[in-house]
C-alpha cells in the first residue's frame, strides 16, 4: 500500500517536472524569436550604413582616424555634461557630415535602433497614411518608416539644422520618395505643420533627453498623483496629442527612465493630454549601448 502511494507520487512529480522543463523550454524559444532581429530590419540597418557597435577604445581611434578633429569633437561632447545645450552641440558635432553622424550613431544609437525597430515591426503598425518622427536627429528611424509604409507620407522634424541636412541625405541614398524632413522645434511648430493630422506619431528618446528644459524629470519625482504634472511636460504630451488624427492615430513613445516613477510620470502626462495609454502594448527593450 504505501510503496504504491510512494509509486502514485514519484509519477506525479515526474510529471510535474516534465511539464516545468517543457514550460522552460517553450520560454526560451519564445526569448530567442523575441530577441532575433527581423530580416527587413537588419537588412535596412545595413543598408542605411548603420554598422555592428565596437569596443569603446577602439570606436574613439576609428573615428579620429576616419574624421579627425570633426570626430574628436564629437568624442568631446559625448562626455560633457548632459544638459539641454550641451547635448544639442553633441547632435551638431556628429551631424558635421552624414558619415560621421552614421559613425557615430552606430555607436550610440544601433543597439536602440535594432530592438525598437523589432519591436515596431513585431507590434504590427499599419499606419495609412501620414507618420511624424518628432525628434528624428538624422533620420535613420524616419528613413525605416518610408520604406516599410511605402503607402504613407513620413515627416521629420527636429530642432538640430545640420542633423535635418544628414536625414535629407540618407533619405537620397536610400532613394526615399515619400519622407520629408523640417527644421522645426517641435515646442513652436510652424503652422502648416501644427495644423496637420498623423495616423501615427513615434517619439523616441526624446523626452527623456528634455529634462533640463522640462524643468527635469528626475526632479519631478516629487511630483506624487496627487499634484500637477510640471507645465513643460504636460504641454509636450498636450503638442502631441494636437496633433493625432483623432480617429485613429496612434503614438508611440520610447524613452530610457531611470525608475518606474518617472515612467509614471510619463504616462500621467500622456493620459493627461487626453492620450490613452494602451497598457498591454508596453514592453522593456533590453539592449546594449
Ligand atoms: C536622443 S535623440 C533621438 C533621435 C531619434 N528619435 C532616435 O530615437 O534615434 C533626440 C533628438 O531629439 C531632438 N530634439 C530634442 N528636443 C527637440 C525639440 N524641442 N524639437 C525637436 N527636436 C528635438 C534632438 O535634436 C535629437 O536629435
Amino acid at each position: 500500500m504505501s510503496r504504491k502511494k510512494h509509486h502514485a507520487v514519484s509519477t506525479a512529480q515526474k510529471k510535474r517536472k516534465a511539464l516545468a522543463a517543457r514550460e522552460k523550454k517553450a520560454r526560451r524559444r519564445e526569448r530567442r524569436a523575441a530577441s532575433r532581429t527581423p530580416a527587413e530590419v537588419a537588412q535596412f540597418l545595413a543598408k542605411a550604413g548603420v554598422v555592428k557597435q565596437l569596443p569603446e577604445a577602439a570606436w574613439r581611434k576609428s573615428l579620429v582616424d576616419r574624421f579627425g578633429s570633426d570626430g574628436q569633437k564629437v568624442i568631446d561632447q559625448l562626455h560633457s555634461d548632459s544638459d539641454d545645450d550641451s547635448t544639442s552641440d553633441f547632435y551638431s558635432a556628429k551631424a558635421a557630415s552624414l558619415d560621421l553622424a552614421l559613425a557615430a550613431n552606430s555607436q550610440c544609437f544601433g543597439g536602440h535602433y535594432e530592438a525598437f525597430l523589432s519591436w515596431m515591426v513585431r507590434a504590427g503598425f499599419h499606419p495609412s497614411k501620414c507618420v511624424l518622427e518628432v525628434g528624428c536627429d538624422i533620420g535613420v528611424l524616419t528613413c525605416f518608416y518610408a520604406e516599410h509604409f511605402p503607402q504613407a507620407q513620413v515627416v521629420g522634424i527636429d530642432r538640430c539644422k545640420k542633423s535635418i541636412d544628414c536625414a535629407r541625405q540618407l533619405a537620397e541614398r536610400l532613394h526615399l520618395r515619400n519622407v520629408q524632413f523640417h527644421y522645426a522645434d517641435v515646442r513652436q511648430l510652424p503652422e502648416d505643420l501644427a495644423n496637420q493630422k498623423f495616423d501615427l506619431i513615434t517619439s523616441t528618446c526624446v523626452a527623456c533627453f528634455m529634462g533640463h528644459f522640462w524643468g527635469g524629470l528626475s526632479r519631478c519625482i516629487e511630483d506624487t498623483l496627487a499634484r500637477p504634472i510640471r507645465p513643460g511636460i504636460l504641454a509636450y504630451t498636450k503638442m502631441l496629442s494636437s496633433l493625432l488624427d483623432d480617429q485613429r492615430g496612434k503614438l508611440i513613445t520610447f524613452e530610457q527612465f531611470h525608475d518606474v516613477d518617472e515612467l509614471a510620470i510619463w504616462v500621467r502626462a500622456l493620459n493627461d493630454a487626453g492620450v490613452g495609454v494602451d497598457c498591454n502594448m508596453a514592453d522593456f527593450l533590453e539592449y546594449k549601448s
